[in-house]
């Protein structure tokens, strides 16, 4: 049985006012559309089709090839917008899910229900439903005496007594594909508005004597549709809810859950702790056992394990296991820190690699550099990897003891065993085991290395 959704997303979102589409507004890190398209994909695995309509080239362009697009111009309501699948669809499918791309909370298993509802259906739709004292709005559901779904009344024109009516239309239906493209014929056209609704088809199976079914959703908030900027903050917060908590229940321990922000697609390993104001984003791997935060951002970087990483800003890095960082360190895109590198306050690393055991506790800037295990980089060490025009490359041995305030003029290369005294401006290639001192930095011994490696 082929399944295929329509999703509805070329309305304007006028209350958002906004110049980004609507549907591309993110939620927890990654657009509504994606939220939508994600809980699709949980139950059809043909490409579906969204109607297209105000920002239509920026949401064709975001979707790519995970989606078929069709523009509805102009605008003439839900039903018309399903009109326009018609074409794509029509003989290549036996059911159609018709949703909504503003509705992020609504969830893959939600629509499982429904297309197991439309399944068991001898009628034609299948639709969701919930029961709420606040209507905002919705389309209010009229049942028959045999349970079926006979009609939906939009509010504007609800009578009084219908408007008291707590089952309200959530938008999601399920219909058989056959039916659906010859009921779009026979929509009429709104009097009042000029526009064709979709919830008209629900009436025209009832009044053929075909039964609607209607699945009762349990969980309000899945039903929020994201109409205001407001809307969007509830939804934002609902999703960061949902996402925490599946953490939690994945063996991640969050101190304060109201203040750790976790995007959709971060993965963490267990026992791993979440202290307050953390906010991992993009596409973020974290190992098991890591201390993270307070106070920390981590973008698109991988983790290893029992990591301790307080108060600093991480992007693009990538940490082996046992990193101790912080406080106020920061990590740029290409950073990346062997086992054991114990890194301080108010360091930066950018495309480096300091090999395992490396040791920089205060005031350095890192960039372009390749150092070895266990070299020590001394408070306010530079590497001074650009000359105005070009980046150049820093090389450090390993057991280096970079002196305090040393000025490292790439292009560079610090043998093993090296070291340079307090204040150095190294200008020239070091040796193996030399020590360097002064401005340029001259050498002035050979040393013994004391090798904390076996
Ligand atoms: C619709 C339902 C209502 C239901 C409510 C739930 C109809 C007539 N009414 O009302 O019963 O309770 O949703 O949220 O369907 N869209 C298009 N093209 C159009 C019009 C709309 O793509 O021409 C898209 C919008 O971008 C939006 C969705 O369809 O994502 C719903 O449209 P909207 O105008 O918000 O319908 P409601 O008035 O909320
Ligand atoms: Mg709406």
């Amino acid at each position: 049985m082929k399944i295929t959704a329509i999703l509805l997303a070329a309305g304007q979102g006028t209350r958002m006012k906004s110049s980004l589409p609507k549907v591309l507004h993110p939620v927890a890190g990654k657009p509504m559309l994606w939220h939508a398209m994600n809980a699709i994909q949980q139950v059809t695995t043909e490409k579906p089709v969204v109607v297209v309509g105000h920002g239509a080239d920026e949401v064709t362009a975001y979707l790519g090839e995970t989606a078929q697009t069709v523009l509805q111009e102009p605008q003439l309501g839900t039903g018309h917008a399903v009109m326009q699948a018609e074409s794509l669809l029509k003989g290549k499918t036996d059911m159609v899910i018709v949703c909504y791309a503003d509705m992020p909370l609504l969830r893959g298993e939600t629509l499982q229900k429904l297309v197991e509802t439309q399944k068991q259906n001898k009628g034609p739709i299948s639709m969701l439903t919930v029961i709420a004292d606040d209507p905002r709005g919705f389309g209010r559901i009229i049942r028959r005496d045999d349970g079926s779904v006979d009609a939906i009344v939009e509010e504007y024109v609800a009578t009084e007594e219908q408007k008291q009516i707590k089952e309200l239309n959530v938008g999601g239906y399920c219909f058989n594909a056959e039916w659906l493209w010859g009921a779009l014929q026979r929509i009429p056209k709104n009097p009042k508005k000029g526009e064709y609704y979709l919830t008209d088809a629900i009436e025209l199976a009832s009044k053929a004597g075909l039964p609607v079914q209607a699945t009762v959703m349990g969980d309000l908030e899945e039903t929020i549709g994201v109409n205001t900027r407001i809307q969007l903050s509830e939804v934002e917060i609902a999703m960061r809810r949902r996402i925490n908590q599946g953490h939690m229940l994945n063996g991640v321990t969050m101190i304060d859950p109201a203040s750790t922000y976790i995007e959709a697609g971060v993965q963490i390993g267990r026992d791993t702790v979440l202290m307050p104001n953390s906010h991992l984003r993009g596409k973020t791997e974290i190992g098991e056992g890591n201390v993270v935060g307070p106070n920390t951002i981590i973008r698109d970087s991988k983790i290893g394990n029992h990591c301790k990483i307080l108060a600093s800003d991480i992007e693009g890095a990538l940490l082996e296991d046992g990193v101790d960082m912080g406080p106020f360190a920061r990590l740029r895109k290409g950073a990346h820190l062997g086992n054991h590198v114990h890194m301080g306050n108010f360091g930066e690393v950018k495309d480096s690699y300091l090999a395992d055991g490396v040791k920089m506790g205060h005031f350095s800037y890192i960039g372009n550099a390749q150092i070895g295990s266990n070299t020590n980089i001394g408070a306010g060490t530079i590497t001074c990897n650009y000359d105005g025009e070009k980046k150049h490359a820093t090389e450090i041995g390993e057991d280096v003891f970079i002196g305090s305030d040393t000025m490292l003029v790439a292009p560079l290369k610090i043998g093993s065993g090296a070291r340079t005294g307090a204040g150095a401006i190294v200008t020239k290639n070091v040796a193996e085991d030399t020590l360097v001192v002064g401005m340029p930095a001259r050498a002035i011994k050979k040393l013994e290395r004391k090798s904390k490696k076996k």
